[in-house]
């Protein structure tokens, strides 16, 4: 496909970033002289961009306008108008509807565990999309992602993608001992599973946001076909407290969800984050709570699923949101082996 996202991506980032200067041998010659190249920018533009980290076309492309502006010292409009550049160059472009048939066509789906769970998302946990699980505490959205680390390791005719899974950690519940049963349980040599899982806590947002940079040139490199960001908005939450806060959260937020949409498009992988609830003081009857992060999160995801308690231990999934997936319900169970089915 002419214009793959992954194309697009490679094909900018050597233009003006360190690799073309590494490759030279030119130190950072290159690198200022190429984003001198992009229209409006000149010498010393150039050099305050690189000083705060913006080295590529793609970082500035990809970085609310605001906080390069607020990082550089550079005015607002002359930010807006390199951002702008800078997107262009990334090829954002028309394509016709027979390639993204076709890009489709790539798409796979890493099993869950439980069959019924498979059916709800149409068949597993799709690539080329985030899934977002939602629930309160203890529902068990760390659960699966634990147990798809381990799946997303089996080959494809096992359900599996026959990848690695990278799993970003916010809360520190991350528990090796029971990635390890559920390998064991399916078979698996538990310590090469465990190898096969890259781990990263991340202790605030704006360290996470580090993290989700380095997946742009950390996923090719490692085959890595699961990223799980645990909890996606944890720090947020927590960091940005009050009204006068709200926006500026949105906005660091949907900065980090939306690298990392591109990522599941430029390297056909599955991102799955976790979501919590929150009390919603509007609802008069049915579910009181809602899930966190706005429409912010809402319209990131491609696929939200909520997830509640059901009786005698079961969990049920409900897809709330999806372009393509049904509006239903499955029952599933936590077990030895990670996810399986549920008697109704
Ligand atoms: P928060 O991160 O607090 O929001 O919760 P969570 O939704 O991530 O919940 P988590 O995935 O940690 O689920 C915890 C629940 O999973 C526990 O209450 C147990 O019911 C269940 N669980 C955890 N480990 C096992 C296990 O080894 N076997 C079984 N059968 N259930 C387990
Ligand atoms: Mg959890």
């Amino acid at each position: 496909m002419p214009h793959s996202l992954k194309q697009l991506i490679e094909n900018s980032i050597p233009n003006i970033g360190m690799i073309t200067s590494i490759e030279k041998g030119e130190s950072e010659m290159v690198e200022d002289n190429d984003l001198k190249n992009l229209p409006g920018v000149g010498p010393a533009t150039a050099n305050k961009l690189k000083s705060a980290g913006f080295t590529t076309a793609e970082a500035i492309a990809v970085t609310p306008p605001k906080e390069i502006a607020e990082k550089t010292g550079i005015g607002f409009n002359t930010v807006l108008s390199i951002v702008t550049v800078a997107r262009e160059k990334l090829g954002v472009d028309f394509i016709t509807a027979e390639d993204l048939w076709k890009k489709r066509q790539n798409m796979q789906r890493c099993s869950i565990g439980s069959n019924k769970l498979n059916a709800l998302m149409g068949g597993g946990i799709e690539t080329q999309a985030m899934t977002e699980l939602i629930g309160e505490y203890g529902v068990g959205k760390t659960q699966i992602c634990l147990s798809l680390c381990v799946r997303v390791q089996l080959p494809i005719e096992e359900g599996g993608l026959d990848g690695k899974a990278v799993y970003i950690d916010t809360e520190g519940t991350f528990i090796p001992e029971r990635v390890f049963q559920i390998a064991e349980s399916l078979g698996l040599d538990p310590h090469e599973t465990l190898g096969n899982i890259f781990l990263a806590r991340a202790y605030n947002s704006s360290h996470q946001e580090l993290l989700t940079d380095h997946l742009l040139k950390f996923c090719p490199e490692n085959n890595i076909k699961l990223v799980v960001v645990d909890s996606m908005i944890g720090h947020f939450r927590g960091e940005y407290i009050g009204r006068e806060h709200l926006a500026e959260r949105q906005q660091k937020l949907n900065n980090q969800l939306h690298k990392l949409l591109r990522l599941t498009e430029a390297y056909n992988i599955s991102v799955v984050i976790t979501n919590q609830v929150q009390a919603n003081p509007t609802a008069f009857f049915g579910d009181p709570n809602r899930p966190a992060g706005g429409n912010v999160m809402a319209h990131a995801s491609t696929h939200r699923v909520y997830l509640r308690k059901g009786g005698k231990g079961t969990r049920i999934a409900t897809v709330i949101d999806s372009p393509n997936l049904p509006e239903e319900k499955a029952r599933y169970k936590i077990t030895e082996k990670g996810i399986e089915d549920a008697e109704e």
